[in-house]
């Protein structure tokens, strides 16, 4: 325990409800494989507290996304980014702009399924190949509670597939169709770089 005081400049340099950063759960816990309870009023200050320490807890990771069961709380709310280089040049991309969304809702657009590779905050050090829709329709409410509704392609359409799936008890492997394509970073980047070098 300290004893040191702080001078009011210093404690506004720091303040008391910055928010803080949750620990991050892992494969194996229950929580992760439970279906999220819906949220009745996504405007009250519990929510908009939960969401900022879900954003903050997602960027000290670092992460893209996360959703609330990943921090132990089984309730229907992901925060998600879509970062500069893995947007589609669509303004619905939003790029680098941090998403807020409660109780959200997809539909895909057509029968379309692209592969492509996938990590997550609660698998640490591992990567895999996952089918997903390639375009998608979503639906949520922000935390004013105004609907969200977008379309989404690209890594757009894949962080909120994977977010929503942790929002009904699903991660990611359960979606993959070749677990030979499961494995750690440095060895799945490694084989991938190995395949494009010329011979
Ligand atoms: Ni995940």
């Amino acid at each position: 325990m300290s004893t040191e005081f702080k001078t009011p400049e210093q404690d506004r340099a720091s303040p008391a409800d910055a928010p803080t950063i949750r620990r991050i759960v892992r494969m194996g816990d229950p929580v992760l494989l439970r279906v999220a309870e819906p949220i009745i009023d996504p405007t009250t200050p519990e929510i908009r507290g939960l969401a900022e320490a879900m954003a903050a807890t997602m960027h000290a990771a670092p992460g893209v996304g996360l959703a609330a069961p990943q921090i132990g709380l089984s309730s229907r709310i992901i925060v998600f980014i879509v970062p500069e280089h893995r947007a589609t040049g669509h303004p619905g991309d939003r790029a680098e702009a941090l998403n807020v969304l409660i109780n959200p809702e997809i539909t895909p657009l057509d029968d379309g399924v692209v592969l492509g590779w996938e990590g997550c905050l609660s698998i640490p050090g591992l990567k895999g190949e996952v089918p997903r829709h390639a375009r998608i329709g979503y639906r949520g409410l922000d935390l004013d509670g105004r609907l969200v509704e977008r379309e989404a392609t690209g890594f757009h359409a894949r962080v909120v597939q994977h977010e929503v799936d942790h929002l009904n008890g699903i991660l990611y492997p359960s979606r993959m169709t070749d677990l030979t394509k499961l494995g750690y970073n440095a060895e799945i980047d490694a084989a991938l770089l190995a395949e494009q070098e010329p011979t």
